[in-house]
Parts: C-alpha cells; structure tokens; sequence
C-alpha cells in the first residue's frame, strides 16, 4: 500500500489557483484567448482555474501518448487526442497539471507554434524540478517542488487518487513511475 503524506491543503490549492487566474486575468485581458487542458491530469486544475478567470475565453483539451520502455520517458511524444479548436492568431495557454521532464510541455510548444498562435504560454500547478530534461519553463506555477511523486487533486498514481481535494506526496515504494 502507498503512504501518502499531505503535501498541499484544499485552502493553499484555492488560494493558488484563485492568484494564477487573477494574474492570467490581467495579462491576457482583450485577446483571443484558448485554454490547453493536458488530459487527464489536469482536468480539475482547469476546471477550477476557468471559474475565477474574467475574462472571455474558450477551453479545448488534448491527450498525450508518451512511448519509451520502463519509467524513463523517451521523448517520443504524440497526441491521443489532439486540439480540435483553430488557434491561429489567437493567445493560448497551455494549462499542465505538472512539468516533470519537460517533455510534454515542449512537445506541445512545438506543435502548437506550427499552427500559428499569436502567444503560446504555459499554467502548471506544480513545478517539479529534479527530473527537468528540456529546458521550459511555465509563465504561471502554482507550486514549486524538488522532488516527490503526487496525488490528489486531478494527479494519480495507476488512476488512483484523482478525486482527492488534497495534494499528497507518495512516500515508501513507489519510485516506478
Ligand atoms: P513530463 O514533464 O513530460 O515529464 O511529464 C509530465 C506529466 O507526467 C504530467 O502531466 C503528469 O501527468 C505526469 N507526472 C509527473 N510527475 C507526476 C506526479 O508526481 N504525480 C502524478 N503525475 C505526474
Ligand atoms: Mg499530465
């Protein structure tokens, strides 16, 4: 069994998540704006986050599928499901539950600066920085972490652990992720 520790209350998360959106309010405030949910993980970040934004916007989703062997990511990135909205000219902002090693994030800069956008920036609720291979950083973090795996609150550990209102740091045995 996981040993889970909490790591994030319901209030800190809120209190974060209300400050990013006031901040994304401001900076994006008369564009054309597209939100980027990063499926599944970031499902309920977003969900929250579009709640205390003022201003106009629409949300899209996309679905990455990562192949490599074992726990290592290889790099090989491709969308299960991909932006289904037309992002050009407009401002998108990519809204990631976590950037570990950076794959993701800059597999999805790159395929969504092909499509033209006017700006492309980034909302991570947490920065995790051990495992960090590709140089990108997000315009807007919740939280910044060294290390540590997490659940709750959209993160899960083998689907597990999503519905939690916490973020938890698994502890004992569990390094395969
Ligand atoms: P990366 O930045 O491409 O390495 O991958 C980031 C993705 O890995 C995140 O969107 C999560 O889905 C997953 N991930 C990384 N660290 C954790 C964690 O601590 N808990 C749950 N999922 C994680
Ligand atoms: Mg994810």
């Amino acid at each position: 069994m996981e040993e889970k520790e909490l790591l994030y209350s319901q209030e800190r998360i809120a209190e974060r998540v209300k400050t990013l959106a006031d901040l994304i309010s401001r900076d994006l405030e008369g564009q054309e704006v597209v939100l980027i949910g990063v499926l599944k993980g970031a499902f309920i970040f977003l969900a929250d986050l579009v709640r205390h934004l003022k201003i106009p916007h629409t949300v899209d989703f996309v679905r990455l599928a990562s192949y490599g062997s074992g726990s290592v990511s290889s790099g090989e990135i491709t969308f299960s499901k991909d932006v289904e909205t037309d992002v050009e000219g407009k401002a998108v902002l990519i809204v990631e539950d976590i950037i570990d090693t950076g794959e993701s994030i800059a597999f999805l800069q790159e395929r969504l600066q092909e499509r033209r956008p006017a700006s492309i920036r980034v909302c991570a609720l947490i920065d995790k920085r051990e495992r960090r291979e590709r140089a990108v950083a997000a315009d807007y973090v919740g939280f910044e972490l060294e290390e540590g795996f997490l659940v709750g609150y959209g993160l899960d550990f083998n689907e597990k652990f999503r519905c939690l209102p916490e973020i938890y740091v698994i502890r004992e045995g569990n390094s395969d992720h």
